[in-house]
C-alpha cells in the first residue's frame, strides 16, 4: 500500500472507531509499508538522507515530504502524534471534517506547558492560570513569564464567579490554563462552563487544559470546548515510568504552528526511542485506567472510614465537594487519592518511612503504587502560603494507586499507618 492511502486508510478507520481499538491501531504503520513490520520501527537517527541536493533543497522549502533531521521531525514520534490525535481528537474531527487536530509531542511535560505558554503570550499579554497546579507550572509562570513581561493572574477556576471575574476584568487574556483533577489537591475546573463564558467575553482566548491526571480515557477537552490540550506523557499515558515526556494537541491552527516553531527553536523535542516506548505504553491506556480508577475508589472509601485519617479527596467520593462535575465532564474519577492524616505531617512522616509495597517516590500513573508528601517533594517550589490558600496543607499525602492486587494495597496500606 502507498504511504499515502495507508495515512488515508488509518484516519478514516480512527475515527469511528472505539477508544481502546484507537490506542491500538491509530498511527501504526504510519510511513513504513515497505518494511511490513507489525510494530512499529524505532528510528533512533539524528538526520536523514537526501538522494540528491535537488531533492534536499525541495524537502528544505516544502516543495516535497521528507524528514531531514529529528528535532524537526521523526517517523517514529509521528506515529504517537498520530495516536494521541486519534485518542484525545476523533470526536471533534467526526464532528467537524474540515478542521485540522494536531499533536505535537515534547522532550517532557514541563517542556510542553511551556512551550503552550510561549506560543500564545508575549511582552505585555497576560494570562489566566489556576492558583493550584503542578508546582514547576506555578513556577514557570513566577518567573519566566514574569521576567518576559507577561502577567499572570492567578484564580480559583474551581469558583465560577471568580472565573467570570478574572475574565471581566482580563478581556484580552491570552488564555485560560486549567489543571482538573489539579494536583494534588483534586479540585475541578467546569471546562464547558469557563470555556463558554471565555469565548462570549474574547472569542480568541485559548481554553488550555493540563489533561494530565484524567487522561483522554477519561475526560476529552475538545469535546468540552477546550482548544488545547496537554499531557504530561510521562504519567498514565506512558504508564510504566520509563520516560519523561510530554504533548501538546491543539484544534488551532496558528497554535500548532507557533507551538512547531517553539519545538524547532528551543529543541524541546523527545528522542525516537522515547516517543516509541509512549506510544506502547498508550496501547494498554484503557485497560489501566479502569483498574486505577476502581482501586483508587475502593482505597479512598476504606481511607474515608480510617480512624487516623481526617480527610480524603478524591473526585469519586460523594464527600467530595464537586462530585456532581467529575460525574459530568469525567467518565472516571482517575488513579490519585490525596489524604491528611488527623496526626498531621509528622504521622505522615512516619507513614511514608514505613509502608511496605508503595514506593516512596514523586510522580504518578505508573502501574504500580506510588505515595509521596507535595508539600516538602512536587510543590516544595510553590510558596507555603500560597500552597495553604489553595488547600495544599503541610499534611497532605498523595497516592498514585497502581494496578496491584486490592487486598495488597489495603493491607499494606493498613499496616503502614499501623505505625504512625
Ligand atoms: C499535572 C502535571 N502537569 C505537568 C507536569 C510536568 O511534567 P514532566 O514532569 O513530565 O515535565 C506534571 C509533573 O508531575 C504534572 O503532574
Amino acid at each position: 500500500m502507498e504511504d499515502s492511502k495507508q495515512k488515508d486508510f488509518i484516519e478514516q478507520f480512527y475515527l469511528d472507531s472505539g477508544f481502546a481499538t484507537r490506542a491500538l491501531h491509530a498511527g501504526e504503520h504510519v510511513g513504513q509499508p515497505e518494511t511490513r513490520s507489525h510494530t512499529n520501527a524505532i528510528f533512533q537517527t539524528s538526520t536523514f538522507y537526501f538522494h540528491d541536493a535537488q531533492e534536499g533543497a525541495d524537502i528544505f522549502a516544502g516543495a516535497k515530504s521528507g524528514y531531514v533531521y529529528t528535532r524537526l521531525g521523526n517517523p517514529t514520534v509521528k506515529v504517537l502524534e498520530a495516536k494521541i490525535n486519534a485518542l484525545e481528537g476523533a470526536a471533534f474531527k467526526l464532528a467537524h471534517p474540515d478542521r485540522t487536530v494536531s499533536s505535537l509531542v515534547f522532550s517532557s511535560g514541563m517542556a510542553a506547558v511551556s512551550a503552550v505558554f510561549l506560543s500564545a503570550a508575549s511582552n505585555g499579554d497576560t494570562v489566566l492560570v489556576s492558583d493550584m497546579g503542578y508546582g514547576a507550572t506555578e513556577h514557570f509562570c513566577r518567573n519566566v513569564l514574569a521576567r518576559m513581561g507577561v502577567k499572570t493572574v492567578e484564580v480559583d477556576m474551581s469558583d465560577l464567579k471568580k472565573v467570570e471575574a478574572a475574565l471581566e476584568a482580563n478581556p484580552k487574556a491570552k488564555l485560560v490554563y486549567l489543571e482538573t483533577p489539579v494536583n494534588p489537591t483534586l479540585k475541578l475546573a467546569d471546562i464547558a462552563e469557563i470555556s463558554k463564558r471565555a469565548r462570549a467575553v474574547n472569542p480568541s482566548m485559548h481554553i488550555v487544559v493540563d489533561n494530565t491526571f484524567a487522561t483522554p480515557y477519561l475526560q476529552r477537552p475538545f469535546e468540552l470546548g477546550a482548544d488545547v490540550i496537554l499531557h504530561s506523557t510521562t504519567k498514565y499515558i506512558c504508564g510504566h515510568g520509563v520516560v519523561v515526556g510530554g504533548v501538546v494537541t491543539t484544534i488551532d491552527d496558528g497554535m500548532k504552528d507557533s507551538l512547531y516553531q517553539v519545538i524547532k527553536d528551543v529543541g524541546a523535542s523527545p528522542s525516537p526511542f522515547d516517543a516509541w516506548l509512549v506510544n506502547l505504553g498508550i496501547k494498554t491506556l484503557p485497560l489501566r485506567m479502569e483498574k486505577h480508577c476502581g482501586n483508587a475508589m475502593a482505597v479512598a472509601r476504606h481511607l474515608e472510614q480510617h480512624p487516623k485519617v481526617s480527610r480524603v479527596y478524591y473526585p469519586g467520593l460523594e464527600s467530595f465537594p464537586q462530585h456532581a462535575l467529575a460525574k459530568k465532564q469525567m467518565s472516571g474519577f482517575g488513579g490519585i487519592v490525596s489524604f491528611e492524616l488527623k496526626a498531621g505531617f509528622e504521622a505522615g512522616r512516619k507513614l511514608m518511612d514505613s509502608i511496605k509495597m508503595w514506593t516512596l517516590a514523586v510522580s504518578l500513573g505508573c502501574v504500580d503504587s506510588l505515595i509521596q508528601h507535595p508539600a516538602s517533594m512536587t510543590h516544595a517550589c510553590m510558596p507555603k502560603e500560597k500552597r495553604e490558600k489553595a488547600g495544599l496543607t503541610d499534611g497532605l499525602v498523595r497516592l498514585s494507586v497502581g494496578v496491584e492486587d486490592l487486598d495488597d494495597l489495603i493491607r499494606t496500606l493498613d499496616q503502614g499507618l499501623a505505625q504512625t
